[in-house]
């Protein structure tokens, strides 16, 4: 298991996200082809973990060229195979309906436009895929007009705003020690 730059604070809530990943692919007993974008994927933390933990199709975007070029040195370094381009999550350059899975580690803080993001990660998941966000926990509560650059979503907000997406069957789990919360959504079939 590669757990390369997976932090103390974050293994808990990264592993509960692998295993929920496998834990589907076994019940929907999906093709060995199983799609998986990162969004926000910095330089590939999560993509390079996912992929070597579950051998599955992963991609990550982020719109920084820099932090692109890096996790690319670093999947190859590490050997796993894992894609990676410099988009944003807000204008996602994949057709309709390419992934099984949406996932993303303490980025979704850091996007402009939250709901533009959620909406566009329900446009490129299949039907039945599942969208997977660890991120801090805030007191961001309200006023969906709230553009600071760094705003840490309470988990009633964030969950507001992937229902406002159009996700369905919510779940939220919180790790009150690293201060970090785990929300799951699925793209109806
Ligand atoms: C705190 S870093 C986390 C990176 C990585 N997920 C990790 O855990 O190491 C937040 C990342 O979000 C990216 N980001 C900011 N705005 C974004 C956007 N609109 N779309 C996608 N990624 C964005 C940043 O470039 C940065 O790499």
């Amino acid at each position: 298991m590669i757990t390369v730059g997976i932090l103390a604070n974050e293994v808990e809530l990264v592993s509960e996200l692998c295993e929920r990943i496998k834990r589907e692919t076994d019940k929907s007993k999906l093709p060995t082809a199983v799609k998986i974008l990162d969004i926000g994927c910095g330089t590939g933390k999560l993509a390079i973990h996912l992929g070597s933990e579950t051998a599955y199709d992963v991609t990550g975007i982020d719109p920084v060229r820099v932090n692109v070029e890096k996790a690319q040195i670093k999947a190859a370094t590490s050997m796993v195979t894992a894609a990676f381009a410099v988009q944003s999550a807000e204008a996602i350059a994949f057709a309709d309906s390419s992934f099984d899975f949406v996932v993303s580690l303490k980025a979704l803080h850091e996007f402009h436009n939250l709901g533009k993001a959620l909406k566009e990660s329900m446009r490129v998941l299949k039907e039945g895929g599942k969208i997977f966000i660890i991120d801090w926990i805030g007191s961001v509560a309200g006023t969906r007009s709230h553009l600071h650059v760094k705003k840490y979503y309470s988990p009633e907000r964030l969950k507001e705003s992937i229902v406002d997406a159009g996700f369905t069957n919510l779940s939220l789990k919180i790790n009150k020690t690293s201060k970090l919360m785990l929300c799951e959504g699925k793209k109806l079939q």
